[in-house]
């Protein structure tokens, strides 16, 4: 994108955390912002809040694993600002799953995938066929992560493997732009490069009906704090990156047209290295991390 001024970008998962921060700095940057969220309430105090901040912001609620409520979403921003230049498809959740990989319900995949990696290609279906029509400047930003994207934190099947097809989805979308020489790109973003305090521990919140545990847990839903109290027993501190940083690198990665939104850390890096390494070695991973971080 050359400029954001005036223009129009939409951010799913827009109620907190994240989505929030680059719907505001979005509206720094001059642009009209559309937040869309599962979960109402917040989504209306946020909203409200942006506002008053002197926001030029609409919210539409919003069920990204549903197709008829992202298309929703695109007609009420079709209606509200007449045209749509970026869309962040940045909704996501960690499934939370109890026990060893085998012992996971289904619905913790479906509702996995449902979110984090066909609210990705529902906003893809939904909003890129109106981008090129209007053939002008455009811009899809899926956000990934370094757990799946990077390599996989083995305790997290769901929240990895969806975010790793987070990264080959935006790839594919990349290369078909590229090859009819479109005037809309894609970018994949990697939030970090430490964690983010945000309400993704506490995805259980948005866990829609359709996705419903099915059988009653055995452990207490965890919370941020009780999060850091686990880790700090563990002797790990727990260092975070603010969102507003991450916020600020998209719109630079926007406005250098870069595909990879990725901050770059040693650690990051190395993880990268010994995992290419290990596929190009034929040798067994030894690259597999135990805790976030
Ligand atoms: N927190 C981190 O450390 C971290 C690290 C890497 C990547 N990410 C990714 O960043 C993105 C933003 O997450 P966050 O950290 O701000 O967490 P968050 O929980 O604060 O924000 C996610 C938002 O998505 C919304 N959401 C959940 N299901 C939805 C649905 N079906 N339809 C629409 N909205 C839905 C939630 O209500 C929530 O407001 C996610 O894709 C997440 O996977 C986060």
């Amino acid at each position: 994108m050359r400029t954001l001024q005036g223009r129009v970008g939409v951010v799913t998962g827009g109620a907190g955390g994240l989505g929030r921060a680059i719907g505001e700095r979005f509206a720094a940057a001059g642009m009209r912002v559309v937040l869309a969220d599962v979960q109402a309430e917040p989504l209306e105090r946020t909203v409200a809040e942006c506002r008053d901040a002197g926001m030029e912001v609409i919210g539409v609620q919003t069920d990204v694993t549903n197709f008829a409520s992202v298309e929703a979403l695109r007609d009420a921003t079709l209606s509200a600002f007449g045209s749509v230049h970026v869309v962040c498809n940045n909704a996501g959740i960690g499934a939370g799953a109890e026990g060893r990989m085998w012992e996971h319900e289904l619905n913790d995949w479906k509702w996995a995938i449902g979110v984090n990696m066909m609210g990705v290609v529902h906003g893809i279906n939904a909003f890129v066929p109106v981008m090129l029509e209007q053939n002008d400047e455009g811009h899809i930003v899926n956000t990934s992560s370094g757990n799946g994207g990077v390599s996989p934190l083995p305790s997290t099947p769901q929240y990895a493997a969806t975010k790793a097809a987070v990264v080959t989805i935006t790839e594919c979308l990349y290369g078909q732009l590229q090859e009819i020489d479109a005037k809309v790109s894609a970018s994949v973003l990697f939030p970090g490069p430490h964690i983010l305090r945000t309400g993704l521990f506490e995805s259980w919140r948005s866990r829609t009906e359709e996705f419903a545990k099915e059988r009653p847990r055995k452990t207490p839903y965890t919370t941020v704090e009780a999060l850091e109290a686990q880790m700090k027993a563990a002797g790990v501190t727990i260092a975070y990156t603010p969102v507003e940083e991450v916020a600020e690198r998209v719109v630079v990665g926007l406005l250098a047209n870069d595909f990879w939104i990725h901050p770059g850390s040693e650690r990051g890096d190395n993880q990268l290295r010994a995992r290419t390494e290990s596929m190009l070695h034929r040798t067994n991973p030894t690259y597999l991390r135990a805790v976030p971080g």
